[in-house]
């Protein structure tokens, strides 16, 4: 059974759809890939699947528990947590206290113990911060902890906001565009990562548009255009769809090694694994 299976959702902004009848599951331990050209509905799939924005109909399961509409909270209580497209940070507040905001969840005291800094408090306190050093050393950043986010490199950024979605704890995590703006080294540091999160049995769904990333760390692959869901299968299956190829058509790219303008999907094909 997938841990995650989303069916039928629906979502229209002011009498635009902008996701009709989208589907989509991903197993345990494994990476699924949501590809789709720009404005394609995935970002809006991502926010009705972790409760930040609600869907007009469809359904949300988490472990075969029906979630749909739960608050980002809970979701997160549930093992389901994701970052953003454009990073929600704060900017003054140093590495760890980024962390620590995921981590809080995970609190089980309550506010007046919390208040009054009772022993309990203090002692969850520590553990939080524990939890939120060990989520920095699954990303490699410990020893920025102290450092203000603000002053970090956009490549970190990226990498706090991953590290504050694992402190939580997560069995599922949505990644949406990780590699935007990364650099070529950094995009293959992510992908290590991606791989040994899912060697600790955590499902990921990946949102990105760069395809030697998705290509070569998908296990399955869902596209998105328009809305709907227009094709699901294993990568190989996906670069040579003629659907998905068509709705890829005039947003090629350019290929930073060639210098060469080249089609996202047909590109792939050519690129050993
Ligand atoms: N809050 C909103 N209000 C109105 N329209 C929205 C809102 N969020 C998304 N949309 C619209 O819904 C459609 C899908 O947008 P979405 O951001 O989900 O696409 P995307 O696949 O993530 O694109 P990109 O690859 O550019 O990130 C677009 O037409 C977008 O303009
Ligand atoms: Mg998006």
């Amino acid at each position: 059974m997938a841990i995650l299976e989303v069916t039928k959702i629906t979502k229209a902004f002011g009498g635009v759809a902008a996701l009709s009848n989208a589907d989509i599951s991903v197993e345990q331990g494994t990476v699924k890939a949501l590809i789709g050209p720009n404005g394609a509905g995935k970002t809006t799939l991502f926010n009705c699947i972790s409760g930040h924005i609600r869907p007009d109909a469809g359904e949300v399961r988490v472990g075969g528990k029906n979630l749909t509409g739960v608050p980002p909270f809970v979701m997160a209580e549930h093992g389901l947590t994701r970052t953003f497209q454009n990073l929600e940070l704060f900017a003054d507040l140093s590495v760890i206290e980024n962390v620590l905001v995921g981590r809080h969840i995970r609190m089980p005291v309550g506010a007046i113990s919390a208040m009054l800094r009772l022993p309990r408090y203090e002692r969850e306190e520590r553990r939080a911060r524990d939890g939120a050093m060990v989520a920095l050393e699954r990303v490699g950043i410990a020893e920025l902890a102290e450092c203000a986010v603000g002053s970090l490199p956009y490549g970190k950024q990226r990498l706090v906001e991953i590290a504050r979605a694992l402190a939580t704890e997560p069995i599922i995590l949505l990644l949406d565009e990780p590699a935007a703006g990364l650099s070529a080294g950094e995009a293959d540091e992510l992908k290590e990562l991606v791989l040994q999160i899912i060697d600790e049995g955590v499902a990921v769904v990946l949102v990105e548009h760069d395809m030697r990333t998705v290509m070569s760390l998908a296990h399955e692959i869902t596209v998105l255009d328009a809305g709907r869901v227009i094709a699901v299968g294993p990568p190989e299956k996906i670069q040579n769809d003629p659907e998905v190829i068509a709705a890829y058509l005039g947003t090629d790219v350019t290929d930073v090694n060639k210098g060469e303008q080249v089609h996202p999907i047909t590109q792939s094909v050519t690129i050993k694994k």
